[in-house]
């Protein structure tokens, strides 16, 4: 039994597994409906219960429909709704109860630390689904994505522009060390990758460039990538940052300073004309509605490596 908190947690050969098994599973059940399960049935009579102390569509619905997939089921719990969320009961206490109930959890949270803290009192597997570090299944979800359109992605050059301190930039940088691509990062200084993930790539080795131009960021890139400059919770001044992270748009220009035959990914949800123009994340180089469906196969494989 093993916590999925962050990328960094799971060797290369673990990660790689992951996605390997995404790809064949994804690939057994083509003609299948969209909610049938996989002939395998692994989550068989098993239960994940869902936590979302932040908003989600694509979380939500794809691990109910993973596990659907993996033929088990899923309830979703919101902090409203339970006495937890409302101060009434520990989080301990409450780990101590799901663990009576169900046989895995997923936790969508402003701190990380609660990750930490849930997964110290169940004694069942917790997955990270956000928290203000790290997305780690958006990642590995992204990474399958990537491989399905363009090959393996060891040694290729991924693009990130905008925000390089938010919970996605920081799993990218992770990656980038465990599927050994090359990571250039284009961001102003303000919003530079923190000292901690710094650190980590590093000693890590990670193939990584932080540039304040974005046209070097994008250069010789196989694949650009941004997120909302404005995450869910930043206390910041948003008209400030919005202002300071004008320049690392994605549109038509900057994307042409890419290899021309580069993708364009976003986690979604997406600030259109913000971070990116609708002439990008429309075009045909944007594969966003894969990503958004590729959450499906590789949370697969994610709650079935917690059971291994
Ligand atoms: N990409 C992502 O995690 O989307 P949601 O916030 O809708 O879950
Ligand atoms: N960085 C974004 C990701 C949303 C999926 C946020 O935390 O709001």
């Amino acid at each position: 039994m093993k916590n999925f908190i962050n990328i960094s947690d799971l060797s290369s050969e673990e990660l790689r597994s992951i996605i390997e098994e995404a790809k064949s599973r994804k690939l057994k059940r083509k003609n299948l409906n969209k909610s049938s399960p996989d002939e395998d049935r692994p989550f068989e009579g098993k239960s994940m219960a869902m936590i979302f102390e932040k908003p989600s569509t694509r979380t939500r619905m794809s691990f109910d429909i993973a596990v659907k997939q993996l033929g088990g089921s899923s309830i979703t719990l919101s902090p409203e709704g339970i006495h937890y969320g409302k101060g009434d009961e520990t989080l301990k206490d409450t780990a101590k109860v799901l663990t009576e109930y169900v046989d895995i959890v997923m936790l969508r949270t402003a701190q990380h630390k609660n990750l930490e803290e849930f997964g110290k009192h169940l004694d069942i597997p917790i997955i990270n689904g956000l928290s203000d570090q790290s997305h780690p299944c958006q990642i590995m979800s992204d990474i399958l994505t990537f491989e399905e359109i363009k090959g393996p992605i060891k040694n290729k050059v991924i693009s990130w522009l905008g925000d390089g301190n938010n919970n996605m930039s920081n799993s990218l940088i992770e990656a980038a060390g465990k599927f050994d691509f090359e990571l250039k990062i284009g961001c102003p200084n303000k919003y530079m990758p923190n000292k901690n993930i710094m650190k980590w790539a590093k000693k890590n080795n990670v193939k990584l460039t932080v540039t304040k131009k974005p046209e070097e960021a994008v250069k010789n890139s196989d694949c650009i990538m941004t997120d909302k400059w404005v995450s869910m919770n930043d206390k910041v001044n948003k008209k400030i940052k919005k202002k300071n992270l004008k320049p690392y748009q994605v549109n038509k220009k900057l994307m042409a300073k890419a290899k021309p035959d580069a993708i364009f990914m976003h986690c979604l949800p997406v600030g259109r004309g913000e971070e990116v123009t609708d002439e990008i994340i429309d075009g045909k180089q944007s594969v966003v509605w894969i990503q958004a469906l590729n959450r499906v196969h590789a949370q697969k494989s994610i709650i079935n490596w917690c059971f291994i």
